[in-house]
């Protein structure tokens, strides 16, 4: 694990009148919220309020924001005194020592190691069979039981779901609950609330590993529990938040690609029409919907050092957010970069991160959304909303963008 880097928070410097408060809601949910600076036209560094008074930097440049997530100066570590916390509900942060993605090298690039096997292309690409079999049969019962359906609770949100309980070794059968204790980490109020989750995962991974420890099958956690946990390279708890990660992380975020993509695509007809007409666009079109929905907003950080960058010097102890949706939309990398356009190159988002905590199943994702996108829109021609678009309910700011339900009919 790596070192607590400071212990006391640096004092609150004087707030900037100008800066913008934190979280701001999506009015659209598939484009930044209005108040998020414009790249190209305001300034690429600018300040942002955390709820408890601190300011961030929020970065909306493309250039300045692969800059920073490539400068070792900036830390991912969660337990340093001065990491923003972002939500009320994040403020017992510190106590927890997140693998992977609050973590800094050398720790992190070991964990990191342990787990690349399992999500590389060729791993990924062997997924794909097993993909489009749970696809078929979610859309087999959604047939059957329309005309009409949740798209989330049918099929955005059960089909990553299925995929990444296989890939671990974890029992589907208890999607109820680790779904459930996933949405309250990402959306509850209270750091009350979002600790019970977390010991309530915590205890029924600790639960499946031991009993891996007895019985090894043949998924991922087992392979860490057999190999890496038997040999000292991991410890159990260490191994408890890995797993407690990749179980949210792998079903959370492609569940709301699923139907946040398929929202946009069905309020963009001429686009949906060109991908219906070509099928050979998909792989275009997911990496054209990864940059246009951008659903995970607000990748933090901390800045260990000084660090002078577009004009702005970030100050050793001040946060840095990096906001997606602005980012991807740098009229300097992306012409017209407002519009939805699948045939574009949408090359270089960074909807999936960039530098060392890049997304770790973007390869899997990309599988996952591909086929999902393919088969719902080839199997159900006439699929559309079933209520006004303005009658869907949105995730708000401050969480991983996506829909709580998208109502269609066929
Ligand atoms: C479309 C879906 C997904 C999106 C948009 C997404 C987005 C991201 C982003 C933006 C980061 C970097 C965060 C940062 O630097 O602070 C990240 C990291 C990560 N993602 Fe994903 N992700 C997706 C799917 C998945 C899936 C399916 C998994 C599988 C388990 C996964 C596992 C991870 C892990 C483990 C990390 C941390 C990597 C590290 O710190 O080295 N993600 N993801």
């Amino acid at each position: 694990m790596t070192e607590t880097v400071h212990d006391a928070p640096t004092p609150i410097p004087a707030p900037s009148p100008t800066a913008l408060s934190w979280p701001q809601d999506r009015a659209c949910p598939y484009d930044p919220p209005p108040a998020y600076p414009s790249p190209g036209r305001d300034a690429p560094l600018t300040r942002m309020r955390l709820f408890d008074g601190r300011e961030v930097w929020l970065v909306t440049g493309h250039a300045e924001a692969r800059a920073l997530l490539t400068d070792p100066r900036l830390s991912a570590d969660r337990r340093h005194a001065d990491f923003p916390v972002l939500m009320p509900r994040n403020r017992d942060q510190r106590k927890v020592d997140l693998p992977l993605l609050g973590t800094d090298d050398p720790r992190h690039k070991e964990q990191r190691r342990m787990l690349i096997p399992g999500f590389g292309l060729k791993r990924t690409a062997a997924l794909r069979p097993d993909i489009e079999r749970t696809v078929d049969t979610l859309l087999d019962r959604m047939l059957a039981a329309g005309p009409e359906a949740d798209l989330v609770a049918a099929y955005a949100l059960p089909l990553p779901s299925m995929v990444i309980c296989s890939l671990l070794g974890v029992p589907y059968a208890d999607h109820e609950f680790f779904e459930g204790r996933s949405r309250t980490l990402l959306l509850a109020e209270t750091a009350e609330e979002t600790t019970a989750a977390r010991d309530e995962l915590r205890a029924y991974l600790r639960r499946l590993l031991d009993a891996k420890r007895e019985t090894p099958g043949d998924g991922l956690l087992d392979g860490l529990v057999t190999d890496q946990l038997a040999r000292g390279e991991l410890d159990r708890e260490e191994l408890v938040m890995m797993a407690l990660l990749l179980i949210l992380a792998g079903h959370e975020t492609t569940a709301n690609m699923i139907s946040l993509g398929t929202y946009a695509l069905l309020r963009h007809p001429d686009q949906l029409a060109a991908l219906r007409a070509d099928p050979a666009l998909m792989p275009g079109a997911v990496e054209e919907l990864l940059r246009h929905l951008s659903i995970a907003d607000g990748m933090m950080r901390v800045a260990t050092e000084d660090i002078e960058m577009a004009g702005a010097t970030v100050r050793a102890g001040e946060g840095v957010m990096l906001a997606t949706p602005s980012i991807n939309r740098d009229p300097a990398v992306y012409a017209d970069p407002d519009a939805l356009d699948i045939r574009r190159s949408a090359r270089h988002h960074v909807a999936f991160g960039y530098g060392v905590h890049q997304c770790l199943g973007q390869n899997l994702a990309r599988a996952e959304l591909e086929i999902a996108f393919s088969s719902l829109f080839a199997r159900i021609p006439t699929l559309r909303l079933a209520v006004a678009p303005d009658e869907v309910r949105a995730k708000p700011g401050g969480t991983v963008q996506g829909l709580f339900a998208l109502p269609v009919t066929w």
